[in-house]
């Protein structure tokens, strides 16, 4: 019986990370600046803390300048707009990074467009959205980048092949389907959602099934072609009083299931989770080489 081998994302984002602090240590190394990266967080959501967190954590473990903004859901949409203006404005400031999902009552389209596009790490805004759908050069949202770095590393024929993802955020799936869609990469894509009909036989008939939808187990073996790739993109915290933290992560992949017919399978954790990180590293050092460049 096929057992899926294992999409290491977790060794693969160490490597892309190995030469991100290298190449810091050279620039600091003939005394410029480091490259910077500021965050905004909104609202007390714990996930978005922790994952703000660690952001942070790796940034200066690699030898970014990180800033922290924190808001409260209380504040005023000003506010935070006045913060993003005074960052946009900074020319120590490379990137920046509005975590999402903001508190409900906030208009997450207005405060995203008034990043600057050529400070936008998540490659989000209007500007680097249309890049993308244009396959013109622009900052890739940093889960796509990751995943499509993953495939890419484990030599995975991408050119002609059919990829189905599941889901349509604004962060993963929408940007996650151009990028495979784009004339660098050439995949037929279907991009499926909680209305498709016949979904299982369109995952079915994937050569790479990629699940966003954030439904723990959602995706069985009934739902996998045989030697298909399966790429896992679902982190939810799940209850769960047995473990210290009161919760377990799930990821969409039913993965005791789906191993037995899949030809490769990303884990959960340490599949795309860490990947995302490493290319919100990647892609604030990318703003900064071009911030200097316009200096020079
Ligand atoms: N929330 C969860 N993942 C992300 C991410 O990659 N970027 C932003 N801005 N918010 C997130």
């Amino acid at each position: 019986m096929l057992v899926a081998k294992i999409l290491d994302g977790k060794a693969v984002a160490t490597l892309m990370k190995e030469k991100i602090s290298t190449k810091i240590a050279l620039i600091k190394k003939s005394g410029k600046r480091a490259p910077t990266l500021a965050t905004i967080l909104v609202g007390d959501n714990p996930a978005s803390l922790t994952y703000v967190e660690h952001k942070h954590k790796v940034a200066s473990t690699l030898g970014f300048n990180t800033l922290d903004f924190k808001f409260n859901a209380t504040d005023k949409e000003s506010v935070i707009i006045d913060k993003i203006e005074e960052l946009n404005a900074d020319k120590s400031v490379d990137a920046i990074l509005l975590q999402l999902p903001l508190p409900e009552k906030f208009n997450t389209n207005y405060i995203l467009s008034k990043i600057r596009s050529d400070k936008d790490v998540d490659g989000i805004t209007y500007p680097n959205i249309a890049a993308l759908a244009l396959s013109q050069d622009g900052i890739t949202p940093c889960t796509p980048f990751g995943i499509l770095t993953l495939l890419l590393h484990y030599k995975i024929p991408l050119c002609g092949r059919h990829i189905v993802v599941l889901g349509r955020s604004r962060i993963v799936g929408r940007p996650l389907a151009l990028l495979l869609n784009n004339t660098s990469v050439n995949a037929t894509v279907t991009s499926v959602n909680s209305k498709t009909k016949n979904l299982k036989k369109i995952c079915k008939s994937a050569d790479i099934l990629i699940s966003a939808i954030g439904k723990p187990g959602f995706i069985t073996s009934e739902y996998v072609k045989k030697g298909a790739v399966v790429v896992d993109v679902g982190i939810t915290r799940v209850k769960d009083d047995k473990s210290p933290k009161g919760y377990v992560i799930k990821g969409d992949v039913d993965a005791k299931s789906v191993e037995k017919v899949a030809s490769y399978l990303t884990p959960v954790p340490g599949g795309v989770g860490p990947l995302t990180i490493s290319s919100l590293m990647m892609n604030t050092l990318l703003l900064y080489k071009k911030h200097e460049e316009c200096k020079a």
